[in-house]
């Protein structure tokens, strides 16, 4: 085990997720901004995580939400400016906390200056900065390929009889990073927030970033099941636009560059890629720790809930990492339901206690800590884009505003943001901050437990792990250990009692957090646990 004091940042950091528009509004427009974040530094440093992820806040026509960025150097006025994003690196650095942000590889705004250019004419010396291309003889599109959000992933361009592609919205063209002037325009764009003080990246849609140059069609998917039902996008193998093999020494670069820009202290590369298989989810690490730091994991959210599935996901990530390669979960983001939709609130404490127990970085989406839940939103008030044009598959539920407290729109806004952006979920009456803050049995009381334990207890940090095989059905038990610390998580994904006699190793102990507020508890040889309990138990 490798002395942790040595271990990088990322590691044994803790990591939340801020959908910046949904999380605090301070200048009462209903939109959450940069300022509204910096007043709620405070409860993020005490809520115990060590880590922000920043969702996009530089200029866009917003029609992705900001994941179509018109200026990557920049600050979009709806958030605030440059100098609030410097007091925020201030203040988040101050209060311990490292600040990650959100950077979009894969496409521009059709709005960006490069694309107004590119687009201008054939000549242009931005043309080649985007993936252009011919129609085919009968005027159609280049080739079968799909956008995610539903569609030809080509846009047809009139002026200058050509085709560009867009695998998301034919507002986001994607940029053609085969082409090193594209590579050195994002590298300057990152040297610009390393400069600031940025600490990591999470790299959006890195899985897309290359393309088969001949642009062959995708052949139709095998019978074997999709990540999850996006649609006609889930009909095809995506065997040509994207995970292409030249990813690999792309990611090399990025990486190279990423650890020898400031060498006295290299900054992450935490790479978004969905429906990928194991392996190649794992090749994205390199051969020898050269590529992505982590690719982000999101296996646990496309599992059944029940504790051998979730135990199966574990440890195909830890037989799979190689020695070198550090795991990481997510549990919820901007894109999927939230984890209390998807398992039921008693659930959703057991995998508070999961994720924050397992050898891996964690990454928190806002509003998981307080148990947030998915709002149905009715289409005719629905924002996101991909719900509009596919109906079923908008994100607008997992992104309502965070509930602060009781009152007048959770405190999230003095303004109603259902006028401006979505409306705050009725349920804020109970779910909400200020209330759980003083409840010994909220769900925040439970995170802050389990933040402080893993923050302050090297075995949860850097531990190494073990699955046991005496749990009873439908438990997931597992040992953390670290040098003579020795930590047993016991969780119960049933809802009734379980009982168990614990082998010798195991059966004596403190219990130091429960979902069941069972602390302080010492273990008594036979371990019963109530339904839908979880602990965390210190042996001796
Ligand atoms: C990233 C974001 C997602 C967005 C997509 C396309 O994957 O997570 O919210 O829609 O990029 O821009
Ligand atoms: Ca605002």
């Amino acid at each position: 085990m490798p002395n942790s004091h040595k271990l990088p940042w990322w590691r044994t950091n803790v990591n939340y997720q801020i959908y910046l528009r949904s999380f605090k509004d301070a200048n009462g427009d209903g939109i959450g901004d940069l300022q509204g974040l910096l007043e709620k530094i405070d409860y993020l440093a005490t809520l115990g995580i060590q880590a922000l992820w920043l969702t996009p806040f530089y200029p866009s026509p917003m029609k992705d939400f900001g994941y179509d960025v018109a200026d990557f150097k920049m600050v979009d006025p709806l958030f605030g400016d440059l100098s609030t994003l410097e007091q925020l690196v201030k203040k988040a650095h101050h209060n311990g906390l490292k600040l990650i942000t959100d950077l979009i590889l894969n496409h521009t705004s059709e709005a960006h200056p490069w694309f107004v250019d590119s687009r201008k004419d054939r000549k242009n010396p931005k043309r080649d900065w985007y993936i252009w291309a011919d129609p085919k003889a009968d005027g159609t599109p280049p080739n079968n390929w799909l956008s995610v959000f539903g569609g030809s992933a080509w846009e047809w361009d009139q002026p200058s009889g050509q085709y560009y592609l867009h695998t998301f919205l034919k507002e986001q063209p994607d940029l053609n990073w085969r082409n090193p002037e594209v590579k050195e325009a994002m590298l300057e764009v990152m040297r610009f927030w390393i400069d600031l003080g940025v600490d990591g990246f999470r790299l959006g849609c890195a899985h897309h970033l290359l393309k088969d140059p001949q642009l062959q069609d995708n052949p139709p998917a095998k019978p074997s099941h999709p990540r999850k039902d996006i649609g006609p996008y889930d009909m095809q193998q995506h065997l040509h636009d994207k995970g292409h093999p030249d990813l690999h020494p792309l990611f090399r670069e990025l990486r190279h560059f990423l650890d020898n820009y400031r060498p006295e202290f290299p900054r992450l590369g935490f790479g978004e890629l969905h429906g990928c298989s194991w392996e190649e989810w794992v090749s994205y690490y390199g051969q020898n720790d050269d590529e992505l730091h982590m690719p982000i994991n999101f296996n646990l959210m496309n599992t059944p809930w029940k504790a051998t599935a979730v135990r199966e996901v574990v440890e195909r990530v830890e037989s799979i990492l190689p020695d070198w390669a550090w795991p990481n979960y997510a549990l919820g983001s901007h894109d999927d339901p939230r984890l209390v939709t998807r398992v039921g609130e008693a659930q959703g404490r057991i995998a508070a206690v999961l994720l924050l127990t397992l050898r891996g970085t964690p990454t928190i989406y806002y509003g998981e800590e307080i148990g947030m839940t998915d709002m149905e939103i009715p289409h005719e008030r629905e924002q996101d884009t991909w719900g509009l044009r596919m109906p079923g598959l908008g994100r607008d539920g997992a992104r309502t505003p965070m509930q602060w407290s009781p009152r007048g729109n959770a405190n999230f806004s003095p303004a109603d943001p259902e006028k401006y952006w979505l409306p705050v979920n009725p349920n804020h009456h109970e779910v909400n901050v200020a209330s759980q803050l003083i409840r010994t049995e909220s769900m925040l009381t439970l995170y802050r437990r389990l933040l402080f334990l893993r923050a302050n207890t090297k075995a949860l940090q850097v531990g190494s792990y073990q699955g046991l095989d005496f749990a009873p059905d439908d438990c997931y038990f597992y040992l953390r250990a670290h040098r003579s610390e020795r930590f047993l998580v016991a969780l119960n994904f049933a809802d009734q009692v379980r009982e168990c006699p614990l082998p010798e190793q195991f059966n004596q102990g403190l219990i130091l957090v429960s979902t069941h507020e069972r602390e302080e508890k010492n273990l008594a040889g036979n371990l019963v646990l109530e339904k839908n309990e979880g602990l965390v138990v210190k042996l001796q």
